[in-house]
């Protein structure tokens, strides 16, 4: 069942123009797709034409007009072959669709009253009959014919090109896309839509229609999606040289969606959650993620669509360059630090558990059962670590040269990730060939570092080993290539740095810092002129997508913290204080199951008090840095998890900080209101932060102050940052007092927002997160909640994603009952959504971190999802290869 990457084979046929007619109706919905078939000059003469196709009725098949009887074909469920057909011919394909009973929101669906379609990876086949495989790139011409007064808006790719009035009410209308284009960027969408209008103009001068098309309740809540767009399309031809290329551009948002987003030729498909905001109703991450996915998605345009991939091996081809592209375009945009930071908290929280798992596979894989589930943090945000290395490898000005020589080589082809790295070869005149590894070989790369100073020569000597643990891939690892980007901080700060034998590393002594190129398991590079003990900045930036070690006393991280001039190490080397001293207290709860009492490391409380009190300080910075580790990244550190000892450790230690920084709390929260309009920018946004942690911190005290400057900032908030921080904390609190007010504001907030789908989610969610006991009671009773409906993927990642995965005290209930839940919402979605279903299933597969008796019994429900009867592809690939 599994397709190898070492099997691929150039298509038989290619389709040269493809021609659909779509004719919607509420019962059922007929296609006509004329396709332009020839045969591929390197085919064998007499090879059968082998299409996919599923979930379909076919009403007719005709080779050059004459229909075809059964006996000259053969279908089967996944599959309709022709035997015999000439080397060129015009093959016409009718089909019924039901799209209004397609749960799987793949293919043509129906959400809310408006039809819309998601065709990548392979749900074109859902369509019409089809080479449905990236490398057969065809000429669309789509005609959509429907009711006018129900469907007033009918779209698909490329530019409108005619449309006119039919019989009983209906319209029809045609569009061409110029650019050939696989399936899986087909799309169409029909619906009772209105738009928010605007129009770039190009470089070169030409004018672009923007268009963003909602409900009609949701017209309010475009500006922000516009905006980023409009920088995003700007940022493009200023710092890759990209130029739109259509007339016009559009975004539909819709609420039932499996992803994010679809970067569909011209029309892209959004998930409502990735492109509504306005700041009553969307908090300020709900703001960058609309604006990261707008760009994400525009930046498609190049790197994806006019230069696509080969097969679906390549997927990091095109979504790990595109999301490097979006990361860099957002830290152009707000704050670089912050942007860095979360990248990285999400890679080494969710990525490395990914890669220490049963599904770890290479950023391109190898084999899969079902595409679907590589649509992983691998292939996306390891990919995107790749290609930064990339850039950070060749330098700015080299890696732009290769992007250019990409883009211009293979415009209009369907490439291989081989091909991006021969063109960044190819400019740089590098020799990327160890390089390569990190496409091919799965896991995250262990750096043990050691630091030696001899005082009388003046030297510092790093040593720095490279290993990489098993992967279901493979066994051994051969060395990666590695740019270890280092600095070295004294008493001051950073020291001027002067490497022994140049060759083994690049420096920009200027900035003190200087990248160490490692390619072997074992090398060693010597500082000279070193006049006093340093502390090592290691991985500056970020510098490679690794697990780093390197015995740091406490008041090293102390330095680093307030003397690096590197704030990502800056703000790392808080967090690993954070894990040192959360560590004491897991430690003290293994042994004695309780830390009534217990001090917290003082240096810690020092740390945060000087953060706090120095006004100096940049607030985003500040806020990053007091962000304690949290518990999944925690999680990840150990090697088995205890749940009970991290929850009880990391809350412990807030309550320290709570009451031993209370003044300072207090403090900060007031210096850090604001009476001015919301923004969206990245000093507001640093301001909230800030806020919000202290006001979190207040609530911890529980006394009737606290609790009434969070009734009074959820009641007066002007924004949904402000409201849902104050909510949370109330949900969460924990004296009765606090639970009266959780339950009024609970129902107030949903009541003021029940018609707000968005909100709603936010109102499952922050229920869902709530880590008082008596958890999964709440979340099952949520599940009966008019505001809940678990056909709509963003409400079932709201309340079970929430629930499973942040969670974690109520999910790992030690009697299981957590799991069986879990285990029973996959079977129900496994028949609606089997993309939904797979995803949900990730906190089960993570079995072998926890203890021998939440392994049964986490086991045991995965054994349970496997014997279901008509078990998808999807929910079978995660099941089966976790439990292997
Ligand atoms: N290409 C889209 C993006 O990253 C993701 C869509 C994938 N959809 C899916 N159902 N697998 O922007
Ligand atoms: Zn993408």
């Amino acid at each position: 069942r599994a397709i190898l990457l070492r099997d691929y084979r150039a298509p038989d046929y290619w389709i040269d123009k493809t021609d659909l007619h779509f004719s919607l109706a509420e019962e059922a919905t007929d296609v006509t797709a004329e396709l332009m078939l020839r045969r591929n000059a390197e085919a064998a003469a007499g090879a059968p034409l082998v299409l996919h196709g599923q979930d379909m009725e076919l009403i007719e098949v005709a080779v050059d007009g004459r229909p075809l009887a059964p006996r000259e074909y053969q279908l089967t469920d996944e599959l309709l072959t022709l035997p015999q057909v000439p080397a060129q011919f015009k093959l016409t394909c009718k089909t019924r669709l039901k799209p209004a009973q397609n749960t799987s929101l793949e293919g043509l669906y129906k959400s809310h009253s408006m039809y819309c379609t998601q065709c990548e990876a392979e749900g074109f086949r859902k369509i019409t009959y089809y080479l449905d495989r990236p490398d057969v790139m065809s000429e669309f011409t789509t005609t959509i014919d429907a009711d006018r007064s129900r469907y007033p808006v009918l779209l698909s790719n490329g530019n409108l090109v005619d449309r006119g009035e039919g019989d009983g009410g209906r319209h029809w209308v045609r569009w061409h896309d110029p650019f050939k284009k696989p399936a899986y960027l087909f799309a169409l969408v029909a619906g009772d839509l209105c738009a928010l209008d605007d129009t770039f103009t190009t470089r070169s001068g030409r004018e672009v229609t923007l268009r963003i098309f909602v409900e009609a309740k949701d017209l309010d809540k475009c500006d922000h999606a516009m905006a980023s767009l409009k920088n995003a399309m700007a940022w493009d031809e200023k710092v890759y040289g990209r130029e739109y290329d259509l007339d016009i551009f559009m975004i539909v948002a819709v609420d039932d969606f499996n992803m994010g987003a679809m970067e569909n030729k011209g029309l892209n498909i959004f998930n409502t959650s990735c492109v509504l905001a306005k700041p009553e109703t969307t908090t300020d991450a709900g703001f960058q993620r609309v604006e990261a996915v707008v760009a994400h998605e525009y930046f498609h345009n190049w790197s994806g669509n006019r230069v696509t991939c080969r097969d679906w091996f390549q997927l990091s081809l095109k979504e790990g360059f595109t999301v490097f592209r979006d990361a860099e375009f957002s830290a152009d945009m707000g704050s670089p630090t912050v942007k860095r930071v979360e990248d990285v908290s999400l890679l080494r929280t969710l990525q490395f558990a990914e890669d220490a798992g049963p599904m770890s596979h290479p950023v391109q894989p190898a084999s899969f059962i079902e595409i679907s589930n590589f649509y992983t943090l691998t292939i996306y945000e390891k990919g995107a670590e790749v290609v930064r290395m990339l850039r950070n490898l060749l330098g700015a000005a080299q890696f732009r040269r290769g992007s250019d020589l990409y883009f211009e080589r293979h415009d209009g082809q369907a490439v291989t990730i081989d091909d991006f790295v021969k063109a960044m070869e190819d400019a740089s005149g590098r020799d990327l060939g160890q390089f390569k590894r990190w496409y091919s070989q799965a896991g995250t790369p262990v750096l043990e570092v050691d630091g030696v100073y001899d005082a009388g020569r003046e030297e510092f000597t790093l040593t720095v080993s490279q290993s990489c643990p098993p992967t279901p891939d493979s066994e051994t690892k051969l060395a990666f290539h590695i740019p270890l980007a280092v600095g070295l901080v004294g008493e001051a700060g950073p020291l001027a740095l002067r490497l022994r034998g140049s060759d083994s590393g690049t420096g920009e002594a200027d900035q003190g810092s200087c990248v160490l190129e490692l390619t072997k398991p074992q090398q060693t590079f010597v500082f000279e002129g070193v006049a006093e003990k340093p502390v090592p900045s290691l991985l500056r930036g970020f510098s490679a997508p690794v697990k780093l070690h390197y015995d740091y006393s406490r008041d090293d991280l102390m330095r680093l913290m307030s003397r690096d001039s590197d704030g990502f190490c800056r703000w790392d080397a808080s967090q690993q204080l954070g894990v040192a001293v959360i560590g004491d207290l897991i430690d003290r709860y293994g042994k004695t199951g309780e830390l009534h009492r217990e001090p917290a490391d003082p240096r810690l409380l020092s740390a945060h008090r000087e953060l706090l009190d120095d006004d100096s300080l940049d607030r985003a910075m500040v806020a990053l840095m007091l962000r304690l580790p949290t518990e999944a990244y925690l999680s990840e550190l150990a090697d088995t998890v205890d749940v009970e000892a991290i929850h009880a450790a990391r809350q412990h230690l807030r309550k320290a900080l709570a009451l031993a920084l209370a003044e300072q709390w207090e403090r900060v929260y007031h210096g850090n209101c604001s009476d001015e309009a919301y923004r969206a920018d990245a000093g507001a946004i640093a301001r909230r932060s800030l806020k919000n942690t202290a006001l979190g911190y207040l609530a911890l005290r529980e006394d009737d102050n606290s609790l009434e400057l969070c009734r009074t900032q959820f009641e007066q908030a002007d924004n949904m940052t402000d409201v849902l921080a104050a909510l949370a904390c109330l949900v969460n609190g924990t004296s009765a007092a606090a639970t009266a007010a959780s339950t009024a504001a609970l129902a107030a907030f949903y009541q003021r927002w029940q018609h707000e789908p968005l909100v709603v989610n936010q109102w499952l969610s922050v229920q869902a997160g709530c880590v008082a006991p008596g958890g999964l009671a709440r979340v099952k009773a949520l599940l009966q909640h008019p505001g809940f409906d678990i056909k709509n993927p963003n409400k079932v990642r709201a309340l079970i994603g929430t629930f499973c995965n942040q969670n974690a005290i109520n999910f790992h209930l030690k009697s299981g009952a957590g799991y069986r839940f879990l285990a029973d919402q996959i079977i129900v979605l496994n028949r609606l959504n089997p993309q939904i279903a797979a995803r949900m299933t990730t906190p089960l597969t993570k079995w072998q971190k926890y203890d021998p008796q939440r392994q049964i019994l986490m086991k045991s429900e995965l054994e349970r999802i496997l014997i279901e009867p008509d078990l998808s592809k999807d929910v079978y690939e995660v099941v089966s290869k976790s439990l292997r």
